[in-house]
Order: structure tokens, then C-alpha cells, then sequence
């Protein structure tokens, strides 16, 4: 006992690099049987997460990844705060009734000056997807009910070019996904296709506000009209669901007279991603619905035993209260004039990026001028050398660039892309340039170097075979062999997807 709190004491003497706890690893499976000091856990924590990459340099999200050190303050100050107790913490109910009507607003609800709008926060696009899913599903199905015809097989219309989310809303809660497949040079939803595959079970057609591939917006307003002439000759009232997860905080302030949301009277509910252009750190996301009848009140849950009848309609119960605070604060921080510099500022490092891209006349741009801030690129010439290829060597100086296939039918078309985020500055983008430029170069001259070694190892070896077994070898072409080693490089890094969000 007391050689124990000897070593103890001693232990809090000396540093944590001077104790036991970095001499023996950390159990990875089992919880350890044992304690730890405070400051020793943190320093193992801390040590193992420096492997992590740098998420500044996390090219691949559009999740925010800086926010200004007074938000950070209140984030801190609020985390211990459960958001679902909302009669001990009714501000922060408040707060977020307050950015739901600035969210609803900017997307022209058709709320009165004295209505508060519907919808609620959610952990991100994803839940508030799934919500909205549910929503037209019941719709639908008490509508179905109502006129004696079948409600077991719901189907929902989009792109192929559809988020995850998107699937996974499909799988949960059954209902069929009936992509509209994309093609060579058109990578976003065809509204006259999407149009066409609607039938009586069609709960809504899902448009996507800046797709997750190459930024490119869909175009809502033409898919208006049609649906608004098929529900007309048929009699069927199939709705808009707008997954604006990341152009929703790009076109209401770069493009105010794009008319995408309940601007169009078949737009029913948006979702936006309050973690992407919203500018809040991973955690937040908003469903709004374009009226209370469009929300089916079976839907939301009413309990009262933390205090008051409290309505929720979210998947989880417990969540944080910092992500809307955080949102809160950038709304009224920022404000329109905010938001809209940090957009254009984001366009404009866009343009330099895909300008110097263009430069090295490798590549051809795949994402578009209007949409939200990425460049999207394919090779022009693969045979030598793969945007995965490149891909991996941008990691060499610490950037993560995602590089990836196009969804069905666009497989053939591999591509690199870049996300333009409110901290990727202009001498980060010419960092970037000259890095892709110092990587093109490399992959260009790398099979020629190794080619050239093992044609001088291949040489060698055959002249001692020769000399020792007096074996005449068929001697392979520098060419051959470079190919070959090109083949094998281009199978292991092909084997390899890096995923995007
Ligand atoms: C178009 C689209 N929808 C949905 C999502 C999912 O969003 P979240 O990560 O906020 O759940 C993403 C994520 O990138 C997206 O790009």
C-alpha cells in the first residue's frame, strides 16, 4: 500500500513521457482494469489522434472545419446542455425556433409576419432527409387509405446521383429508389426522365440542390412544371422534396432570383445541412416544411414528463444544444451581407483553382460555373496514370482530394474533387496548384525511373544466370517492363475508393 502511493506521488511528479503509462500500450478491446491520471489519458489520446489527418486540409468535406474563437466559447459553455430538456432550457428552444423561421424565410415559406414556419433542427441533412421521407410516406399512405387503393409499395423518384442518405432512407423505412440513371457529360437528376418514372406510388421526387459529386443544381423549376402537368392529367399529386443539404446556403445569397424552393408550390420540405455552408461545426442539419398540413401531426410526439408538453419529431431524443446555438450565433454574427461575402469569397477561390487546374492542360472540369464551390476534374489522358494515383500522392503533402466514379450509368468517368470551404484560402488554392502541378510531374517521370531500375535488375540478373547456367533468356523490352510495372501500380491503387460526404 505504501509502495503504491509512492509510485503514485511519484507519478504526479513526473511528467507523463517520464511514467509508466507510455511503456505499456493502451488495451484496445478490453476496458483497462485499472485507472489512469487525467493528464496521462490526455496525452495518449491526444498523441494517437496527431495520425489523424489534418481537417483543414480534408479537401473531401463540405463539413465546416473553422469557426471564430467567440463561437467556439459559447459552443464550450453550452455542451453540457441536452437539447431535448426543453422546459429547463427554454432559450435554447427559442434559439432554434428562431433559425428555423430565418431558414424558412430565406426559402420563401409562405409563413405570415405573426406565424412561426415549420421544422425543426436536426444532427444533419441525413435526419432531416429520413423526416421528410417519412412525412410524404404517411401522406401518401393515408391518402391511399382513404381512397381503398394499396399503400404497400411506396416508391421516390431521384438521381442516381443521390447522397447515401438517400439509400439508406430507402432501406430503413421501405420504399423502393427508382434512380434516373445519369450519363457521359450529364451527371446530375433529368427532370423530364424523373418525370416520366413517377407513377400513382411515387411519394415525392427528391431534386438535389448541389449534388455531392460535382456541385451542379438540378433543375427544381423545370421539374415543377412537368410534375405540375402530370399531376394534372392524372389526377395524382406527387410532391418536391429538395435536398439542398449544401446549395441551400449558397443560392439564396449568390443567386436570389433562381427559384428553387417554396417558391415553386410543389416544393413541400427542404433540408439543409447547417454543418456545411450554414457554417457550424458537424452536427447540425434543418428539415422545414412548407406548411403544417404537409407535416402529418400522427407524426409528431408530445411528452410531458420533463416539465411541459413538449412536441418532438426527430430520430434521437437526447441530442446537444451547442450545434444551434453555434448556428444562432453565425446567423446573426453574419448575417445576409455575411453570408453572402463568405459564399462569393468561396466562388471566387473556386474560379483560381479550376483556372490553374486548367492550366496544366491535364484535365477536364466536370462541375459547373453556377452550383456550389468545387471543382470537379477527370484526366484527359489515363493511360499513364490515374486520378487515384493522383489522389495518393496529394497525400504526401497532406491533402486529402477524393477520387471517385461517377454513379450508374457514368462509371467510366473517374474524377477528382476538390470542396471549396469558408477557411480554404487563396494561398492555400495556390498551394494546392503548384502541389497537383509537383504531382503531375512525378507520376509523369516515376514509370520511366522505375522502368529504367528494372530493366538495369532484369539486365544484371540475366547475365548471371547466363554466366553461372549457361541459360540463353528471353530479354524483355524496357517498354514491356515499364508496363508492366505501370499495370500492377494501376490495379493497387485502383482496388482503392476514397469515400466522399
Ligand atoms: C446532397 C447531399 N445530401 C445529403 C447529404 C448528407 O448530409 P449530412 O452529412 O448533413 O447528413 C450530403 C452530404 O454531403 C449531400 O451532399
Amino acid at each position: 500500500m505504501v509502495i503504491t502511493t509512492a509510485v503514485d506521488s511519484a507519478e504526479h511528479v513526473n511528467c507523463t513521457f517520464a511514467s509508466r503509462y507510455v511503456r505499456t500500450p493502451v488495451p484496445r478491446f478490453k476496458m483497462p482494469e485499472m485507472s489512469m491520471p487525467k493528464d496521462a489519458a490526455y496525452q495518449v489520446i491526444n498523441d494517437e489522434l496527431m495520425l489523424d489527418g489534418n481537417p483543414r486540409l480534408n479537401l473531401a468535406s463540405f463539413v465546416t472545419t473553422w469557426m471564430e474563437p467567440e463561437c467556439n466559447d459559447l459552443i464550450m459553455a453550452s455542451i453540457n446542455k441536452n437539447y431535448v430538456d426543453m422546459d429547463e432550457y427554454p432559450v435554447t428552444t427559442e434559439l432554434q425556433n428562431r433559425c428555423v423561421n430565418m431558414i424558412a424565410n430565406l426559402y420563401h415559406a409562405p409563413v405570415g409576419d405573426d406565424e412561426t414556419a415549420v421544422g425543426v433542427g436536426t444532427v444533419g441533412s441525413s435526419e432531416a432527409i429520413m423526416l421528410a421521407g417519412l412525412a410524404f410516406k404517411r401522406k401518401w399512405q393515408n391518402k391511399r387509405k382513404a381512397e381503398g387503393k394499396p399503400y404497400d409499395k411506396p416508391n421516390i423518384v431521384t438521381g442516381a446521383n443521390v447522397q447515401v442518405c438517400w439509400e439508406k432512407f430507402a432501406r430503413y423505412f421501405e420504399v423502393e429508389l427508382k434512380e434516373v440513371k445519369l450519363t457521359e457529360g450529364y451527371y446530375v437528376m433529368d427532370p423530364v426522365k424523373a418525370a416520366e418514372m413517377v407513377d400513382e406510388n411515387t411519394i415525392c421526387v427528391a431534386a438535389i440542390l448541389g449534388s455531392t459529386l460535382t456541385g451542379e443544381f438540378e433543375d427544381v423549376k423545370l421539374l415543377n412544371e412537368l410534375l405540375t402537368k402530370k399531376n394534372k392529367e392524372t389526377g395524382w399529386d406527387t410532391p418536391i422534396h429538395v435536398d439542398a443539404a449544401s446549395g441551400g446556403f449558397i443560392a439564396p445569397f449568390l443567386y436570389p432570383d433562381l427559384e428553387w424552393d417554396f417558391r415553386l408550390p410543389l416544393v413541400k420540405s427542404i433540408n439543409v445541412s447547417g454543418h456545411k455552408y450554414g457554417l457550424v461545426y458537424a452536427g447540425v442539419g434543418w428539415a422545414i416544411w412548407r406548411t403544417k398540413e404537409d407535416l402529418p401531426e400522427e407524426l409528431i410526439f408530445h411528452i410531458n414528463y420533463l416539465g411541459a408538453d413538449q412536441p418532438t419529431f426527430t430520430l434521437n431524443f437526447s441530442k446537444g444544444s451547442s450545434q444551434i446555438i453555434a448556428q444562432y450565433y453565425q446567423f446573426i454574427r453574419l448575417g445576409f451581407e455575411g453570408y453572402k461575402n463568405v459564399v462569393e469569397n468561396c466562388m471566387e477561390n473556386t474560379r483560381v483553382l479550376r483556372e490553374g487546374i486548367e492550366r496544366t492542360g491535364k484535365f477536364d472540369i466536370v462541375s459547373k460555373d453556377v452550383g456550389v464551390p468545387l471543382v470537379a476534374f477527370s484526366l484527359k489522358d489515363s493511360s499513364q496514370f490515374t486520378v487515384f494515383e493522383i489522389s495518393k500522392h496529394l497525400r504526401k503533402y497532406g491533402w486529402i482530394v477524393p477520387a471517385y466514379t461517377m454513379p450508374p450509368n457514368a462509371e467510366q468517368v473517374a474524377v477528382l474533387r476538390v470542396v471549396i470551404r469558408e477557411d480554404f484560402s487563396r494561398s492555400l488554392v495556390e498551394r494546392l496548384i503548384s502541389h497537383i502541378e509537383e504531382v503531375l510531374k512525378e507520376l509523369q517521370t516515376l514509370p520511366d525511373l522505375v522502368a529504367a531500375k528494372a530493366a538495369h535488375v532484369s539486365a544484371t540478373v540475366d547475365k548471371a544466370l547466363e554466366s553461372h547456367e549457361g541459360v540463353k533468356r528471353v530479354k524483355r523490352s524496357v517498354r514491356e517492363t515499364q508496363e508492366e510495372i505501370t499495370s500492377i501500380w494501376r490495379r493497387f491503387v485502383d482496388g482503392k475508393r476514397t469515400g466522399v460526404c
